[in-house]
């Protein structure tokens, strides 16, 4: 039987911070309501010419250097994010980080989307299908904020998270998942055709203090978890009193509660990841830990995952300098390709559009 362990993680945030005094100078908005309705406190935004796949990538490139494998590899990539763009970013970052032969596909489940694409990678690995897959969350949800509505525009901020999921035929891992979806919800938060997110807040908050501690709590079931033994909970950093009314339902202390939505805001699909990554940096997130992982949001949708933190990978420097070398050749390669396709289409026995044509 085939095991899933994550095996490396890493992120990337944004150079510029905004306070929530920045915020109030651009807006009808002060340090103090913020803070008590949703606990933040600042939040990172991105360069106007800084893509998804560029935050992605950077922080793919963190995960891998901890995982200390090579790129070749990893066989998949899974980016999750808010909006479906084409090319994927998840195909962007492959071609970026020179991942010789992986399928990539961006999954679009906006705040829930880490965990279900997470989930996904789990469930792919143990069917034998994928052995080493790339899970991304990246978000810039600063591009969606309409600025004359305070109620949102608050809220929200960009990053990016990575990890990295082996196969190992070594117990322990992802141990279960469950997702879910309500459609019928989906007019509580969404994409305007301005590219606007338009939230109804109240309802936005009804539903994630349900859904967060049901998930949980299925989760918690399937792997044989009471409340008391679970060691961390990562959630999805929407606002501090969905996070605090869930635990007290589900009767987890805060203190096993890892929270940093005060320096980020709610940054959608790389919430998680991000949390994850400070969670272990911070020594919150330990080897052996029954760690569960809970996403909600846009949809709506939601899941939550049951992990063993287990797998500890010391990482090597010649891999990661040999890493840096294929991941510094990127432009070259994408050229060198490029050419070889075209050239392709010239070589004796290859048929082009306009052999067929002439045929028909
Ligand atoms: C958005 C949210 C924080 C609003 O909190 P709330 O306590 O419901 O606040 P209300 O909507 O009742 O607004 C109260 C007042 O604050 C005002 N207000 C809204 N945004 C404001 C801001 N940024 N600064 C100051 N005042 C603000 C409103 O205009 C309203 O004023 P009024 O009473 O004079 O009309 C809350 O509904 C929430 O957390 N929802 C879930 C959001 C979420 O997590 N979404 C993502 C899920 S993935």
């Amino acid at each position: 039987m085939k095991y899933a362990h994550i095996i490396g993680w890493g992120k990337y945030t944004p150079e510029r911070i905004l306070t929530n005094d920045e915020m109030a100078a651009m807006m009808d908005t002060n340090d103090e309501w913020i803070r008590s309705r949703s606990g933040i406190g600042a939040r990172h935004w991105a360069r106007k010419d800084e893509t998804l796949a560029d935050m992605a990538t950077a922080a793919a490139i963190a995960a891998i250097d901890h995982a200390s494998l090579s790129v070749s590899e990893i066989d998949m990539v899974i980016v999750a994010t808010a909006i479906a763009i084409f090319p994927a970013t998840a195909c962007i970052v492959q071609d970026r980080l020179g991942i010789p032969h992986a399928g990539a596909v961006d999954l679009v489940v906006a705040c829930s989307g880490f965990v279900y694409s997470l989930a996904m990678a789990g469930d792919m690995i143990k069917a034998g299908s994928k052995n080493c897959v790339l899970v991304i969350g990246v978000e810039k949800m600063s591009s969606m904020m309409n600025l004359e509505d305070r109620g949102t525009a608050v809220l929200f901020g960009d990053g990016a998270g990575a990890v990295i999921v082996r196969g190992s035929d070594q117990p322990g891992g992802i141990l279960a998942s469950v997702l879910y979806a309500d459609g019928s919800g989906g007019e509580d938060l969404y994409l305007n055709d301005k590219r606007h997110l338009v939230m109804n807040g109240r309802e936005v908050y009804k539903f994630a203090t349900r859904a967060m501690p049901a998930a949980v709590k299925e989760v918690m079931n399937k792997v044989g978890w009471r409340a008391g033994q679970v060691d961390v909970l990562i959630p999805h950093q929407a606002n501090i009193r969905i996070i605090e009314s869930s635990a007290k339902v589900l009767g987890i202390p805060m203190e096993k509660v890892f929270v940093n939505i005060e320096k980020y805001g709610n940054t959608s699909a790389a919430s998680v990841p991000l949390a994850i990554c400070e969670a272990v940096e911070q020594g919150r997130l330990r080897s052996n830990d029954k760690t569960v992982l809970v996403g909600f949001g846009a949809g709506l949708a939601w899941g939550a995952i049951a992990i063993i933190w287990d797998v500890q990978h010391p990482s090597s420097k010649t891999k990661q300098l040999i890493n840096r070398a294929v991941f510094n050749g990127s432009k070259a390669r994408t050229r060198f390709r490029r050419a070889l396709r075209q050239l392709g289409d010239k070589l004796p026995g290859r048929s082009t559009l306009s052999d067929k044509k002439d045929k028909n």
